[in-house]
């Protein structure tokens, strides 16, 4: 006799589901992507196409994503070749519904190892490790030693390797504690003491005066408008990566998440909720720390410069390069890199989730089973771009960019255009503390996939061609191995759909 299902898990409060989404969509994106986009794309003028595509795009796909995960797993589902096949009975339906797991486990596997850099560098801030030039030298000779260090960091080194086992170890007691007595107690003390740490950094930061500049000077650089900036379409195109990037949409992580939430529960207010606070986090602390340091230390006319080196430098180089110039930097720097490494591991817990769940959901796994079979492979495959810069690059580029807006689309087009746009808007509501304006309707079955259809072509034509023409071993490895999991999760759903038909025929 077939034993009796172990009901899925649920959040076990309001507040836990609106935390564990916060701590999803709040990570290095938030301190480090943010400031550097806005200052290259416009500054305070970025705002503009940056508000548009939240509301046409964002907050749209978030209440898209919370219904689907929650319709999904009131029927025990909580990945999306499942769940599309729910909403959508085509034989197709499942096999586009990998992305939902291709998506976010590639992401995983560089994601995690940078994670790691930054609880390797709180360890070094910690204990004075990091470089101690002169003050006095000039900008780049000043920099030199940081720059010499990241580099020897990440080469790897053994010491960067074994922060890397400590984070991948980290993640994986959290994963083994489950949703209610891992993530949700960790997002718990993890959010508001990434909060409060924030806080502190904006505080401190604020009052940095040298006689290169202030740190409201840097405000005002950041948010000064550009507004010729806006008939560039590359702002808008960065505007609209940002948000699909800080808010996590289309990683099948918020998917994921939202299966654990009770069947008739409110998604409107919440999910606008989690998103409000990764918008705190992103625009008023993330906006307040990087770049206003970089300014009071090097200079409007050198900040440029530090932001378009990109945020990898602005976090490993100019900003331990800042603080460890101030009184008490040891701690400041600490705080900025603990600060990281939570945001950081709030958000790779969230990716991990989505094959744990698929194997928990379709092969009937015990979480321990499905948490160390996932946590190997990772380890196995993040090995690549540990050791090849290239091939990060190029799993970023496919999985952590093209691939998420492209998978967005689809869920818009299955849930609304074939599930069917009453259901779909009947879905969302359910349960909510409010409606959605009717407006949304029409947003949703027409805006928001136009949009995507719009970002999707643009980036066809600019940007595939010369990603495509890339001939490096590194690229070809990345692309390797990307194909062969995604084969294998291909073959897992068949898998996984058979089994399912074997148990139930009629199904
Ligand atoms: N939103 C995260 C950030 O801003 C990135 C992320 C995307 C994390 C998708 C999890 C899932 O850094």
């Amino acid at each position: 006799m077939a034993r009796a299902p172990e009901p899925r898990e649920q959040w076990s409060t309001k507040l836990g589901l609106i935390l564990a989404m916060a701590g999803n969509a709040v990570g290095l994106g938030n301190f480090l992507r943010f400031p550097t986009q806005a200052a290259e794309n416009g500054g305070g003028a970025f705002m503009i196409p940056y508000m548009v595509a939240m509301l046409i795009i964002a907050i749209p796909l978030m209440w898209t994503e919370w219904a689907i995960g929650r319709y999904g797993g009131a029927r025990n589902h909580g990945t999306t070749p499942a769940i599309f096949k729910l909403l959508w009975e085509h034989p197709l339906a499942k096999y586009i519904g990998v992305l939902g797991l291709f998506i976010p486990f590639v992401v995983l596997c560089y994601y995690i190892y940078i994670e790691s850099w930054t609880l390797g560098y709180a360890f070094f801030s910690l204990f004075g490790m990091l470089p101690h030039p002169d003050p006095s030298l000039p900008q780049d000779q000043y920099l030199k030693p940081f720059e010499e260090f990241l580099q020897d960091y990440t080469k790897p080194s053994v010491v960067a390797y074994i922060f890397f086992l400590v984070t991948v170890a980290f993640n994986g007691y959290i994963l083994y504690r489950g949703i209610r007595g891992g993530i949700e107690k960790f997002a718990k003390i993890a959010m508001p003491t990434l909060f409060i740490l924030a806080l502190i950094l904006m505080v401190r930061v604020i009052l940095i005066e040298t006689p290169n500049g202030t740190a409201v000077q840097g405000l005002n650089f950041l948010w000064y408008p550009d507004l010729s900036q806006l008939t560039n379409p590359k702002v808008w195109l960065a505007a609209a990566g940002q948000v699909f990037f800080t808010l996590s949409l289309g990683f099948g992580a918020i998917i994921t998440y939202a299966s654990y939430i009770k069947k008739d529960e409110d998604v409107v207010a919440s999910g606008l909720s989690a998103a409000s606070l990764n918008e705190l986090a992103e625009v008023i602390l993330g906006g307040s720390i990087a770049i206003p340091a970089a300014v009071a230390f090097f200079g409007v006319a050198n900040a440029q410069a530090v932001a378009q080196s990109g945020a990898f430098n602005l976090a490993f180089v100019s900003l331990p390069a800042i603080f460890s110039n101030l009184t008490g930097g040891e701690i400041i720097g600490f705080i900025w890199f603990f600060l990281l490494f939570f945001a950081g591991a709030t958000s790779s817990v969230a990716i991990s989730v989505p094959i744990i769940a698929f194997l928990e959901d379709e092969f009937k796994l015990s979480r321990k089973v499905a948490v160390t079979a996932t946590i190997v492979f990772m380890f196995l495959v993040s090995q690549v771009p540990i050791f090849m810069p290239k091939a990060l690059d190029e799993m970023d580029f496919w999985a952590g960019t093209f691939l998420v807006v492209l998978f967005a689309l689809l869920e818009v087009i299955i849930f609304f255009w074939i599930f069917g746009g009453e259901r779909a808007w009947e879905e969302i509501n359910r349960g909510g503390l409010f409606k959605v304006p009717k407006f949304y309707f029409y947003i949703l079955k027409y805006v928001t996939p136009l949009s995507l259809f719009a970002i999707l072509a643009t980036w066809s034509v600019t940007k595939l061609p010369t990603i495509l023409l890339t001939e490096d071993i590194e690229v070809w490895v990345a692309r390797f191995i990307m194909v062969f999991i995604l084969v294998l999760l291909l073959f897992m759903v068949f898998l996984a759909d058979k089994r399912k038909n074997g148990e139930n025929p009629s199904s």
